[in-house]
């Protein structure tokens, strides 16, 4: 009887450890499909609530973690001191998520607009928009 027990409870532990691991590919997966490039409905389901680029920064970073996504930037196309998550106060309007980040259409380094900048663009974005 304890023995049979035991034996569900492996059988168990197997299945539920099988489950975490599919749930962990699939995250994976999910990171590593190469969102880039595209707009932000594509990958947001919630998208529906937001008006075509007037979107709140406060809405986007209700989700995204603001020091991560600073984090993740930081020595911007191999110099050290670009950052497009913390673009230095000077000469920089404060500039919204939604300037390079669009709801419907590819995303815009507004770094280049205007010949301001001449950053390499990630795979699929844009310099103008
Ligand atoms: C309800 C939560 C939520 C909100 C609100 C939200 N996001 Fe996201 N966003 C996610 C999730 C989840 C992913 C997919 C996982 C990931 O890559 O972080 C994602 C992915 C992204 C990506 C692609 C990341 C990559 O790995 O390439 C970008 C860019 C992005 N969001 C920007 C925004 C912007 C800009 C806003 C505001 C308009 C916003 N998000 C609002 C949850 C949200
Ligand atoms: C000046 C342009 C610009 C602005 C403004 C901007 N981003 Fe980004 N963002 C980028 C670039 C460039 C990347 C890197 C994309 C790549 O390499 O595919 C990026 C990457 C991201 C990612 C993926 C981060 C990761 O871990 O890989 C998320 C999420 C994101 N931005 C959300 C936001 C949110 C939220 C805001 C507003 C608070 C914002 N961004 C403002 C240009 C911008």
């Amino acid at each position: 009887m304890g023995m049979k027990a035991g034996g569900r409870g492996t059988a168990r532990a197997r299945a539920l450890a099988l489950a975490a691991l599919l749930a962990l590919l699939a995250l994976l997966g999910a990171c590593g499909s190469q969102a880039t490039g595209q707009p932000l409905s594509a990958i947001h389901a919630n998208a529906d609530s937001w008006s075509a680029d007037a979107v709140a920064d406060a809405d986007c970073l209700g989700c995204h973690n603001g020091a991560a996504l600073t984090r993740a930037t930081q020595g911007y196309d191999g110099a050290d001191d670009v950052n497009v998550h913390e673009p230095p106060a000077t000469g920089h309007s404060p500039t919204a998520c939604a300037s390079c980040h669009r709801v419907e259409a590819a995303p815009v380094l507004a770094c280049n607009q205007g010949g301001c900048h001449a950053y390499t663009l990630p795979e699929g974005w844009s310099a103008q928009g």
